[in-house]
């Protein structure tokens, strides 16, 4: 347990006070992290160009991959990118939400180009969660942010994981508690009109054909994935991790899933997958902090945020195939 002594310092509780002094960093150009419904974000005035530069730093990661800035409204949206038809409807059905969609920038765009990585896309999204709604309307500007971790770690859903992962890299930590959702956003592109699966995400595949029809497979090469995202290993516990397991090998901890495989650990007892893509990220910290020498991981049916998480437990798997022999 954390108590309030033990909590690293630059942790704060989401009061209002605490706000209006992220809002006030954020303006200044230092790096804020923040709740959204998805999972926590590192954020840096996405208007300003060193500040996003900061989270690159910060996060170790590859300078090819660009970051989702957040904003207030669909409004501003309309202001920074070109939305054509498709993508106004999915704007309009899924706004706030865990939905980010990469739009063509305008000339004009106000967006650093440092947060596009050299793409004449932005990646936009306007997030739910009421702290991040706050923040943003304090601000009263774009924020850049990727989740909250080491490039190619765990996503953070809780406070305490962003300050393990940055510790004082950052200025302050909002907390406002565990996020709902607990896996990263959907991210959708456009080939012309259609709309481009990029990352599977919060909300599930059939949501968004309901609305925008067929989504195509991204079209991308090794050395250039279409949305760096889809790196294979990434999502990376330190241990090697082994998926579809019913049961656990010797020196592995299990996740289990549904009452068929119970595990050591559950992501959800009854088998509901919204439960365990929001118990995901938090639960594979744990396993990794733990004795065990590996991770193994029941089988997720592949439908719904099941798509998602079998993506996530994909890249994981991947990131250490080169120590496990056997999952080659
Ligand atoms: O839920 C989320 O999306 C979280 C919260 C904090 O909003 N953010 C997040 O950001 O997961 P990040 O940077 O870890 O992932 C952004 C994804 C990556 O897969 C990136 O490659 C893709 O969006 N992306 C960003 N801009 C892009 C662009 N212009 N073209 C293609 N893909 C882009
Ligand atoms: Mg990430």
């Amino acid at each position: 347990m954390t108590t309030p002594c033990d909590s690293p310092a630059n942790i704060r509780a989401a009061d209002e006070t605490a706000v209006r002094e992220a809002a006030r960093l954020l303006r200044a150009g230092a790096l804020v992290a923040f709740p959204t419904e998805t999972v926590y974000g590192l954020g840096a005035d996405a208007t300003n160009a060193e500040a996003v530069a900061a989270i690159f730093a910060a996060k170790g990661r590859p300078s090819f991959n660009p970051l989702i800035s957040h904003l207030a409204d669909a409004a501003q949206a309309e202001r920074l990118a070109r939305l054509a038809t498709p993508a106004r409807r999915l704007a309009a059905a899924f706004w706030p939400g865990a939905l980010t969609l990469v739009l063509p920038r305008r000339p004009d765009c106000a967006i650093a180009e440092i947060a596009s990585a050299g793409l004449d896309t932005v990646a936009l999204r306007v997030p739910a969660h009421p702290v991040a709604q706050a923040l943003l309307a304090a601000t009263d500007r774009p924020v850049a942010a990727p989740s909250a971790n080491r490039s190619g770690r765990i996503s953070p859903t809780t406070a305490e994981a962003v300050a393990d992962e940055l510790g004082d890299d950052v200025a302050l930590i909002l907390d406002g508690g565990a996020c709902p959702v607990g896996l990263e956003s959907t991210v959708i592109g456009f080939a012309g009109d259609r709309p481009v699966l990029l990352r599977p995400g919060g909300i599930a595949t059939e949501e968004i054909e309901a609305v925008a029809g067929p989504l195509l497979a991204p079209k991308a090469t090794a050395d250039r994935p279409s949305s760096p995202g889809q790196l294979e290993s990434h999502y990376a516990p330190g241990k090697p991790l082994r998926r579809n397991a019913r049961r656990a090998r010797r020196g592995e901890v299990l996740l289990g899933f549904g009452p068929e495989v119970p595990g050591d650990i559950p992501l959800s007892p009854s088998g509901d997958l919204t439960e365990a893509a929001a118990n995901l990220f938090r639960l594979l910290r744990l396993a990794d902090r733990g004795v065990a020498e590996a991770i193994a991981v029941a089988p997720i049916p592949n439908h719904g945020l099941g798509l998602a998480i079998n993506d996530r437990l994909k890249r994981a798997a991947a990131a250490n195939r080169t120590t496990t022999g056997s999952a080659r």
